[in-house]
């Protein structure tokens, strides 16, 4: 596996390469990730991983300086995985000057996550669409943990007209159904013990619906009373149409159930799909 963290040098060992896969990550890899390479990995001869904690994408007040930064360990497990190329570049080379144009994401991305995150995803298009240009990738490939990110990434991909193919994988859970994340790192035990009901929550919507439960705006709010009635700070709970996360109407039946909420000083994120009218679950 190649380390390498300048974009001409990258460009040099890419120009040659039949079919290229990205993953974008920002490190501190875990299972989750590493299934993305493996689905990378079905799909082109060659697969590029990117580790970079995109400032662009963090709130003044977050968490960016101590995102856990572990790039050895990734490496390893990147080359593990066969994983051909590791870009790795630092500030001053996706950044050499201060950002001044950025990517508009469309207009849901100041709802659900956004709402709470201003700019966020505004951070997450431009990175992903520098990261696009200079991988120059046939296919990149992202986690449905981030469920809006899925959507802000098709929706760029789609209307700047990248002739990339976005692949998605499925969110990888710890044994209690906690969803695996970076951030659960920051978990103290007891809320560690606790984190799983975000996911049994969204489970309660899932089987409430398929049981034919019709006011989502009711399971929505039983749901973060759930949480809030723990030891939980809830952002939001919302049921959505899958593939626009806009309102759903009575007649649609691909739904998901997402929610944002902080557990101690950790926000956590995650999110079921519904089929509605799929029957008991
Ligand atoms: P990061 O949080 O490192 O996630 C990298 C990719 O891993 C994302 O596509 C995310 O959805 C996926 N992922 C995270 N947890 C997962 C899990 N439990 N199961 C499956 N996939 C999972 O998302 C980002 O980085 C950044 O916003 C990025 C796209 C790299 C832009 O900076």
């Amino acid at each position: 596996m190649e380390t390498i963290a300048s974009i001409l040098s990258l460009r040099e060992h890419l120009g040659s390469k039949a079919s290229v896969a990205l993953v974008p990550t920002m490190g501190n890899l875990h299972d989750g990730h590493m299934a993305l390479m493996k689905l990378a990995r079905a799909h082109a001869s060659t697969v590029v991983a990117s580790i970079f904690v995109n400032r662009l994408q963090f709130g003044p007040a977050e968490d960016f300086d101590r995102y856990p930064r572990t790039l050895t360990e990734d490496c390893a497990k990147l080359a593990d995985a066969g994983v051909d190329i590791v870009f790795t570049p630092d500030e001053s080379e996706l950044y050499p000057a201060p950002q001044q144009v950025f990517i508009e994401p469309p207009p849901i991305s100041t709802d659900l996550c956004g709402a709470f995150r201003p700019g966020h995803f505004r951070g997450v298009a431009t990175v992903v669409t520098k990261l696009f240009n200079i991988v120059q990738p046939q296919f990149a490939v992202f986690g449905k943990k981030d469920y809006q990110q899925l959507h802000v990434i098709r929706a760029l991909t789609a209307q700047l007209n990248l002739p990339i193919e976005i692949l998605a994988g499925e969110t990888l859970r710890a044994d209690d159904g906690l969803a695996l994340s970076s951030r659960n790192r920051y978990l103290q035990a007891t809320d560690r013990a606790e984190a799983s009901r975000l996911f049994r929550v969204l489970q309660g919507i899932k089987a409430a619906v398929a049981a034919g439960a019709a006011d989502l705006a009711e399971l929505e709010n039983n749901a973060k009373i759930d949480l809030d009635t723990h030891v939980w700070r809830a952002e939001y709970v919302a049921v959505r149409e899958r593939n626009s996360l806009g309102f759903a109407g009575a007649e649609d039946a691909q739904l998901v159930a997402l929610a944002a909420a902080w557990i101690g000083n950790t926000r956590l994120i995650d999110n079921v799909e519904i089929d509605r009218g799929a029957g008991a679950v």
